[in-house]
């Protein structure tokens, strides 16, 4: 039996055909959109690397099923930059060398883009480590990252931005 979903994924709106109801939203997004950003870590909601957000809530992809969220407003990690000019999460990565070998870091800028959006953050980094401890990087760039997301955070406190992303 076929089914379909409707998703507006970055600001696009797309129905797709499945056939299998067991597709999860991260094989969707990564096989049938091409949106390769979003990483395949460990497939069993341990790492964090496909971490989305669906609806205004960190997700992770892995996890979802694709038709379970027919109608749902996704952002992927191809979505938050302007154009040329980055989200200032990834300018605050870049910064502090958030990153190393780069696969968690996806799932760490949305992870963190929800995490402000949530208002957790304040300008504790205990909070910063406790609210992205879903969120694994096997290289250890934790220190960089935590500076990062304090860093975006006051940025985009400073800009009254509310919506970040
Ligand atoms: S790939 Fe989804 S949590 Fe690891
Ligand atoms: S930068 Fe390598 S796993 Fe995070």
């Amino acid at each position: 039996m076929a089914l379909a979903t409707t998703l507006t994924v970055n600001g696009v709106t797309r129905t797709i055909q499945l056939d299998d109801p067991r597709v999860t939203l991260l094989d969707l997004l990564r096989e049938r959109l091409d949106l390769t950003g979003t990483k395949k870590g460990c497939d069993r909601g341990q790492c964090g690397a496909c971490t989305v957000i669906v609806d205004g809530r960190r997700v992770n992809s892995c996890l979802a099923l694709a038709i379970s969220h027919d109608g749902a407003e996704i952002l992927t990690i191809e979505g938050v930059a302007q154009g040329n000019r980055l989200h200032p999460l990834q300018e605050a990565f870049l910064a502090h060398d958030g990153l190393q070998c780069g696969y968690c870091t996806p799932g760490q800028i949305m992870s963190a883009i929800g995490l402000i959006q949530e208002g957790q953050t304040g300008d504790d980094p205990e909070r910063v480590r406790e609210g992205m401890s879903g969120n694994l990087c096997r290289c250890g760039a934790y220190r960089g990252i935590t500076e990062a997301v304090l860093e975006a955070q006051k940025a985009l406190a400073r800009v009254g931005r509310k919506e970040v992303a």
